[in-house]
């Protein structure tokens, strides 16, 4: 039978993952609420997005069938809220962390615009040139696509926008200094795969030890495979 202290442990852990939770909860609302009020496009998410989903739901899920996969692809959700960012802040310098469809995206809005200059970085040379292929077969600029290993070495002006979705989370978490001093002052980060436990957890304690503003973006990005993401706003 379970002493006493195991069966205090366990209902005082369940009440923390509760509590947790709970907060968790409470900062999805507030930060809802806020891009919401920041960009009232958001309101009505479906009917902003719909243009987007029109626009590249054929594209994408070709791409997940013949190109990549489904769970190494950018989600279709995350998509639709990145090409919807752009819009709404209308970045002139874009970094791609983890080319892929993501790079598709990208380039596709810096046609829509003027001066608009996209990086689309790999650590993975062979996955990097599959990007390449894709990106001429759809007929859009594939310049700026390089090694993550030599794109560090240049001094680079920094980015209004930045998605760190590269390698693996081993990779991600060691990079992540980096490409947070890669954005410009007032710059967005968006970091995806936050779902996973490990990352999500040193990504709230970083946050919290440093004091850096994320917006939780679970209400936007939440996709079947349960996989969301967060957005910092590097300070001015
Ligand atoms: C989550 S993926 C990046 C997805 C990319 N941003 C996109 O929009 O499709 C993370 C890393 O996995 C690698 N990768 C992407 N697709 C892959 C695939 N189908 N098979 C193996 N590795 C892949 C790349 O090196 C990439 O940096």
């Amino acid at each position: 039978m379970a002493g006493v202290g195991y069966i205090i442990r366990c209902k005082a852990g369940l009440a923390i993952r509760r509590i947790t939770h709970s907060l968790e909860k409470q900062k999805i609302l507030a930060d809802t609420q806020f891009l919401k009020k920041k960009f009232p496009q958001l309101e009505d998410y479906k009917t902003f997005t719909q243009q987007y989903r029109d626009r590249y739901l054929k594209d994408y899920e070709y791409y997940v069938e013949n190109v990549s996969c489904a769970g190494h692809a950018v989600s279709f959700e995350q998509v639709l809220f990145m090409r919807g960012l752009c819009d709404l802040i209308k970045p002139k310098r874009v970094l791609d962390l983890g080319s892929g469809f993501s790079s598709y995206i990208f380039r596709d809005y810096a046609a829509s615009g003027k001066d608009i200059v996209v990086w689309s970085i790999d650590n993975d040379s062979a996955w990097l040139q599959k990007t390449k292929d894709y990106l001429e077969e759809k007929n859009i600029s594939s310049d700026n696509l390089v090694l993550w290993q030599d794109f560090i070495k240049g001094k680079r002006e920094p980015f209004d926008l930045i998605l760190h979705d590269m390698g693996d989370m081993a990779f991600r978490q060691s990079e992540l200094n980096q490409v947070l001093n890669m954005a410009k002052p007032g710059g967005l980060v968006i970091l995806d795969d936050v779902h996973k436990r490990i990352y999500g957890r040193y990504l709230k304690q970083l946050f919290k030890r440093s004091n850096i503003r994320y917006y939780n973006l679970h209400s936007f990005t939440y996709d079947p495979l349960c996989r969301y993401s967060f957005m910092v706003h590097k300070k001015k």
